[in-house]
């Protein structure tokens, strides 16, 4: 590869990171931690053989994405890359009806160290457009989302295209509430430049496949968030119905749990003990007025 054509590397010549051994994947792993935290699991998610994970561009077997299971193998960082704009759209969907480009949806959780998921992570995702090219002008294939309240994501976009010294790929930023940001990249599973990109790391690839003339990927983070077995979401003591507890500190409060605090009413974005001065609206990261 011509490092001079490789115009993702920045001027810093950061390398990938790769200080991190990569575990092999449980898919088994993953839904047991949905499971448990009584997440609703996507269709896609279910049945879907695996794919990119197991076997590379020549068949060799891949380091895998961290599993999600021993608290301590956050998602691997990567370089920004030099076309990165801040204040970008906050959308779910890159595309109009006119959008030239295979059609592409990215899905998948955000979870924690202890692989329960992250509601209200922000994700900032930037790519080229079907020609390889990025708009460093305007915001096109450029937009923010927040993961739902049960850690899900949904990117809505097309398969970018290829441009000179680097592999397909797609660039994220993460960030949740008070926590530091990735930044990083994914990668697409059977790209012969998967093998000539050194920035590249297989830990990244996505599970890609064809539905119609379409893709469907999808891909878990894990951030590097504390978390502790006491915030892990319960229904024990999940408010029944609206308005059906007044908010308390002491109290282990799950996802969707409905409280009200000065007659107003908050739902639960992530669960957690409740501390005093945690009180809603205090703490947006945790409650939403409704
Ligand atoms: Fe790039």
């Amino acid at each position: 590869m011509d490092a001079s054509t490789d115009g993702d590397r920045g001027t810093t010549g950061q390398p990938h990171g790769d200080e991190a051994d990569g575990h092999h994947l449980s898919r088994k792993t993953v839904l047991r931690a949905a499971v448990a935290a009584g997440v609703a699991l996507p269709v896609a998610m279910m049945g879907v053989p695996a794919l990119a994970r197991t076997v590379g561009a020549n068949g060799e077997p891949v380091e895998l994405t961290p599993a999600c299971d021993d608290g301590d193998d956050p998602t691997p960082p990567q370089t920004e890359g030099p076309y990165f704009k801040p204040n970008s759209p906050r959308r779910t969907s890159l595309v109009d009806a006119g959008t030239p480009g295979t059609r592409l949806t990215v899905t998948g959780y955000v979870f924690g160290l202890a692989c329960l998921p992250l509601g209200n992570v922000l994700m900032d995702f930037w790519q080229a457009d079907v020609n390889g090219v990025y708009d460093n002008a305007g915001y096109r294939f450029r937009g923010h989302q927040f993961t739902n309240p049960d850690g899900t994501f949904t990117l809505t976009t097309i398969v970018p295209g290829l441009y000179p010294g680097r592999t397909r790929h797609i660039h994220v930023k993460l960030q949740a509430p008070g926590r530091p940001v990735l930044t990083t990249q994914l990668y697409f599973p059977g790209e012969p430049r998967n093998n000539t990109d050194s920035i590249f790391d297989p830990r990244l690839l996505m599970e890609v496949r064809t539905v119609g003339g379409g893709r469907e990927a999808r891909f878990d983070f894990v951030l590097n968030v504390p978390q502790s077995t006491t915030t892990r979401p319960t229904t024990t003591t999940t408010p029944s119905s609206p308005g059906g507890g007044t908010w308390a500190a002491g109290t282990t409060y799950a996802i969707g749990a409905i409280v009200t605090h000065n007659g107003v009413g908050y739902v639960c974005l992530q669960g957690h003990l409740a501390q005093p001065g945690w009180e809603p609206p205090n703490v947006p990261a945790l409650w939403r007025a409704e």
